[in-house]
């Protein structure tokens, strides 16, 4: 489940921050730039969660919402897909990401990690990190913090170089080494706290002129702000580890990222608006949505069962339409506290109760300019109370935010009806047509066409190396005796198996993102003589979380053979295994147009019907106007999709949620990947589906008043 962090720049009293001319600061109130206080709102948008077309109205609505920055991690995996070759084109272009937040005078919060976690795979670490000799991750290891430190001199180079640290006028005012290391940290031992030490010393003295955070980190080196993420931080947090940091809150929103098999999470513009009000009356001045907009795990690129729609229920849904009242919520809230952000920042707080479950935060000026919030937790009861002689009705659960102390201008709680709004999905084409599909089936290996051999069972990510989610475990086996009623007994430590008795398939079985393994106990039948059996191991997603990542372990683990009529059962832990790495399809890439010749494909697809381990293309026209397009994969199973030769993401409909519903059955297809007409569309399904029953969509929203609103790019 995932997490909606907020974080809160939160101080007084605490003595001048580490500026120097022309870099940002801070006091005890606020970050400083150019020298002045200010309240700020970040939101977090990743850039390779969307493509470069829709980043200028990505940003542009935020903005509009009355956003002041844009945060992002940085994904070191997609720039340095292996050692020292660098990729920042396309969707991995950072440096025009942070230019056009740049161009639409928003600032930028760049959180570099480089381990990043974000449900992203490996957490953002590069696979090759793990055949490094002698690696260890994230701790005081020195192969790791070589190339940790390589990367990271990298990215702070290339913004220094394109003038974007806004202590060179750039619009980035903060970033981030690490990410939450305080929930591993003591795994390591004494050498955690040694290699906390290392990475703020080698990230401040990469000399960016703006301040660093380490989230959840109590033992930040000096100057580096130690910020706390938690569901409760304003009764937890001990404070900064020095008085002269800011305290920073990182605040666990109870709003989740989604996986295969489990429900989406809601959760209300109310409930959002609340805590944000809560943490601005509590000193807070730094505010960051994760996420503002999630967008979608295109590729692979998703962790460990995570699904392709990323944080669909921000403010910005997942194509990057404005979802009501969320959006429109916040804004008001914004734009309330702006109109008061001179008492606010420049005012002396008090704070003091209204009755057992109500207080008010007040922050006023000598001058009289006044602010106050005043916050009923009563989550039942409508609470009656005077302030400064005017009656003010606080609705349960509410905080009211009064301008000059005296006018209401905005209550947490008063969602105006005309705000909401809702998403219709049309389809607008069908693939009913038979004659328009093609079909492949792929190889089921065997032993002997097997391009490795170990007489074990090998663990999956050191085999495949992530160049493929699919790993073929093969083996031929002849029994002693006529073997009747066998039994296969398979057990995995993730994430899906597919099992394959001569060639037939003979069942699967699956983890959960809490509970990764797996087993199948399944029926075969088996002839007298030489048996193929091939397990098809399959990864959706790396891990992404936790220490010692480098460690983790997937793929089989026992494969036993029982016969009825033998009193033992066969073992194949230590037998002569045959491995391969990917699909045939894969390797001869055959999702991309100048590759389809490279197998013979059957236009009759009724052969296919259910079929495991099928590849099914056809093409498509584009859906005419702007708005969002997505594909209705319900009829579908297990599998991947590629839209001309790019990858739209892992599906998977055929995971059911508790209730019995395909956690997501709508898949982004970004406008940029379609060409007018005539677009490819491939399939790789991997346990039987009907594509026939696959649709076309557009998405759009329709407001309260019935007016469908078009996309504006
Ligand atoms: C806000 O800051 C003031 C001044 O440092 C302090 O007295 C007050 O307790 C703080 N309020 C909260 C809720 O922490
Ligand atoms: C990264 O390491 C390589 C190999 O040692 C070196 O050539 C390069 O300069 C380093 N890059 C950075 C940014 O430190
Ligand atoms: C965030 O919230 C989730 C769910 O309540 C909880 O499991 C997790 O431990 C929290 N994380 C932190 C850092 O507080
Ligand atoms: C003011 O707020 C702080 C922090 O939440 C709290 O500890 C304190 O008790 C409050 N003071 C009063 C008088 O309510
Ligand atoms: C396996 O290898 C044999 C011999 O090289 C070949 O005839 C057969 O087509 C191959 N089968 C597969 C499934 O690759
Ligand atoms: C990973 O695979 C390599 C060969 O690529 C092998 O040398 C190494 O022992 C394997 N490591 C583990 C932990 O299995
Ligand atoms: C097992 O695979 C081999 C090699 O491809 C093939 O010759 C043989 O016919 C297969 N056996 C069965 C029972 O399918
Ligand atoms: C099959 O025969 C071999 C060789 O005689 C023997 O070692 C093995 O235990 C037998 N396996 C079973 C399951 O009976
Ligand atoms: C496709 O089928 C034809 C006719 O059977 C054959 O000649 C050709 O080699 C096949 N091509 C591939 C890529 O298998
Ligand atoms: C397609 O295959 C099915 C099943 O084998 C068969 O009944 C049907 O006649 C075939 N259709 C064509 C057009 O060949
Ligand atoms: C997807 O298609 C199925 C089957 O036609 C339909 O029941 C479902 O409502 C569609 N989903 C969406 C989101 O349109
Ligand atoms: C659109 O069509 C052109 C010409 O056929 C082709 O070069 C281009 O790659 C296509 N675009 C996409 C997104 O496939």
């Amino acid at each position: 489940m995932g997490i909606m962090w907020v974080m809160i720049l939160w101080v007084f009293g605490a003595a001048v921050g580490i500026g120097r001319g022309g870099d940002v600061t801070y006091d005890g109130r606020s970050l400083m730039v150019d020298g002045h206080r200010q309240i700020f709102f970040s939101a977090s948008i990743h850039y390779p969660r969307s493509t470069p077309d829709m980043w200028p109205s990505l940003i542009s609505k935020a903005k509009e919402g009355g956003v002041d920055v844009i945060e992002t991690y940085v994904f070191w995996n997609l720039h340095e897909p292996q050692p020292l070759q660098y990729d920042f084109s396309g969707r991995n272009d950072l440096v025009r990401f942070i230019k056009e937040i740049q161009a639409q005078g928003l600032y930028a919060f760049l959180r570099i990690g480089p381990f990043i976690e974000s449900e992203w795979t490996y957490g953002g670490l590069p696979f090759w990190l793990h055949d490094v000799p002698g690696v260890v991750y994230r701790t005081d290891n020195e192969p790791f913090k070589f190339y940790m430190q390589n990367f990271t001199t990298k990215i702070v180079n290339l913004m220094k170089s394109e003038k974007l640290y806004a202590s060179r006028g750039g619009p980035i005012i903060l970033s981030q080494i690490e990410n939450e290391y305080g929930n591993v940290e003591p795994a390591f031992h004494e050498k955690g706290p040694v290699y906390v030490r290392w990475a703020a010393k080698m990230a401040v003295d990469l000399q960016t002129g703006v301040p660093w955070v380490m989230c959840k980190q109590p033992d930040a080196p000096d100057p580096v702000i130690n910020t706390c993420n938690g569901m409760r931080c304003g009764e937890t947090f001990p404070g900064p580890n020095s008085p002269n940091k800011p305290k920073i809150w990182t605040e666990n929103w109870t709003s989740f990222y989604q996986v295969y098999g489990g429900e989406p999470y809601m959760r209300s513009a109310e409930d959002i608006a609340f805590h944000v009000a809560l943490f601005i009356a509590k000193n807070g001045s730094f505010v960051n949505y994760y996420m503002y907009h999630g967008g979608t795990n295109f590729g692979r690129s998703g962790a460990a069962y995570v699904i392709t729609s990323y944080y669909d229920q921000a403010p910005l849904d997942e194509y990057g339409l404005i979802r009501q009242p969320k959006w429109g919520h916040m804004k008001e809230l914004h734009a309330a506290i702006k109109l008061c952000s001179t008492p606010l920042l420049q005012g002396v707080p008090t704070n003091f109760s209204l009755g057992k479950l109500q207080e008010a935060y007040v922050f006023e000026e000598p001058s009289g300019a006044c602010v106050a919030f005043l916050v009923n937790y009563d989550p039942t009861r409508t609470f009656t109370t005077k302030f400064r002689d005017t009656w003010f009705k606080l609705l349960p659960r509410s905080i009211s935010i009064l301008s000059d102390c005296r006018n209401l201008i905005f209550n947490t709680a008063k969602v105006s009806t005309e705000k909401k709004n809702t998403r219709i999905t049309t389809p607008e084409i069908n693939f009913e047509a038979e004659d328009k599909w093609e079909a492949y089936r792929d190889l089921v290996l065997n032993y002997l066409n097997s391009s490795l051999r170990a007489n074990k069972l090998l663990e999956h990510m050191n085999t495949t190396k992530d160049k493929s989610d699919y790993l073929w475990y093969t083996f031929s086996f002849q029994s002693n005796t006529s073997c009747s009623n066998a039994q296969l007994h398979v057990q995995s430590l993730g994430h899906v198996g597919h099992a394959f008795v001569n060639d037939n398939y003979a069942g699967g079985g699956h983890g959960s993102h809490t509970s990764k393994g797996f087993t199948i106990d399944n029926s075969i039948t088996l002839n007298n003589r030489i048996n193929n059996i091939s397990i098809l191991s399959v990864m959706v997603g790396l891990p992404d979380s936790g220490s010692f990542l480098e460690r983790r372990y997937a793929g089989l683990t026992e494969v036993r053979i029982q016969c009825s009529d033998e009193t033992t059962a066969y073992d194949f832990e230590n037998y002569e295994w045959g491995y391969e790495v990917g699909l045939q399809g894969e390797k001869l890439g055959i999702y991309e147009e100048e590759n389809l010749g490279n197998v013979n494909w059957s236009s009759n697809i009724t052969l296919f019907n259910d079929q495991s381990l099928t590849w099914y293309k056809t093409a498509f026209d584009a859906p005419m106007g702007e708005n969002p397009v997505a594909l209705n994969l319900s009829s579908m199973g297990k599998g991947e999709a590629w839209v001309n030769g790019q990858s739209i993401g892992r599906y998977w409909v055929s995971f059911h949620t508790p209730k019995g519903l395909p956690s997501q059955t709508l898949y982004h297809i970004p406008r940029s990947f379609l060409n007018v007409s005539n677009n490819l569309l491939v399939l790789f399904e991997e346990s039987g589906g009907d594509p026939l029953q696959i649709t076309l969509n557009t998405i759009s929203v329709i407001d309260s008043t019935g007016h469908v609103s078009l996309y504006k790019s």
